[in-house]
């Protein structure tokens, strides 16, 4: 597996530390509410369970799994739920977590769709954020790290349901996905 990686982008540390920020953050933003994380499977998995052990605040969490019709590594914004909801959120203040908003299409969805079912309150908390390859803007409150147009992997993160369980975020070798 490691040799698939080409530099490490963000090491173990540096992940936890800001992770920790965030959800500090969201612990003082949140302050006397309630809020539910949704989490958005799979890339999502492994930030949100760091994520919450952050946040100080009686929370409660959710998961939505979506599968977006795309090839190989860029996606196309036509999403289907594969798994939804367990519990209705209206009324309630919303976090959706994601693992990286790309070109903003998934989210942008997500969105609209969780926005349809009328919560209280609905805001975006992304691990990684690619500006560079943004075609629809999409309003992110809470963002780990800024990176360079590069697919990475790693922290959750996979390419072909590969690379998800590395402990740091790592750029992967064109060779692997070009083969
Ligand atoms: P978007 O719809 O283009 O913003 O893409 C978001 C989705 O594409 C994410 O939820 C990821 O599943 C996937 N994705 C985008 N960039 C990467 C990457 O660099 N590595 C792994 N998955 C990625
Ligand atoms: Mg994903």
């Amino acid at each position: 597996m490691l040799e698939d990686v080409q530099q490490i982008l963000l090491d173990q540390e540096t992940v936890a530390r800001r992770v920790k920020e965030l959800g500090a953050q969201i612990t003082e933003d949140y302050a006397g509410r309630e809020p539910v994380l949704v989490c958005i499977l799979k890339g999502a998995a492994l930030f949100t369970a760091d994520l919450c052990r952050h946040i100080d605040l009686p929370i409660s969490l959710d998961f939505m799994a979506i599968s977006s019709y795309g090839s190989g590594t860029s996606s196309s914004g036509v999403v289907r739920i594969t798994k939804d909801l367990d519990s209705s959120i209206e009324n309630k203040d919303v976090i959706i977590v994601e693992d990286i908003v790309d070109s903003g299409l998934t989210l942008s969805y997500l969105l609209a769709n969780l926005k349809s079912r009328h919560p209280a309150s609905l805001s975006i908390c992304v691990l990684l954020d690619k500006p560079e390859r943004r075609e629809v803007e999409v309003p992110v409150r809470y963002r780990g790290f800024e990176i360079p147009d590069h697919f990475v992997v790693g922290y959750g993160l996979d390419y072909a349901e590969k690379y998800r369980n590395l402990p740091y975020v790592g750029v992967l070798r064109p060779e692997v996905y070009m083969a």
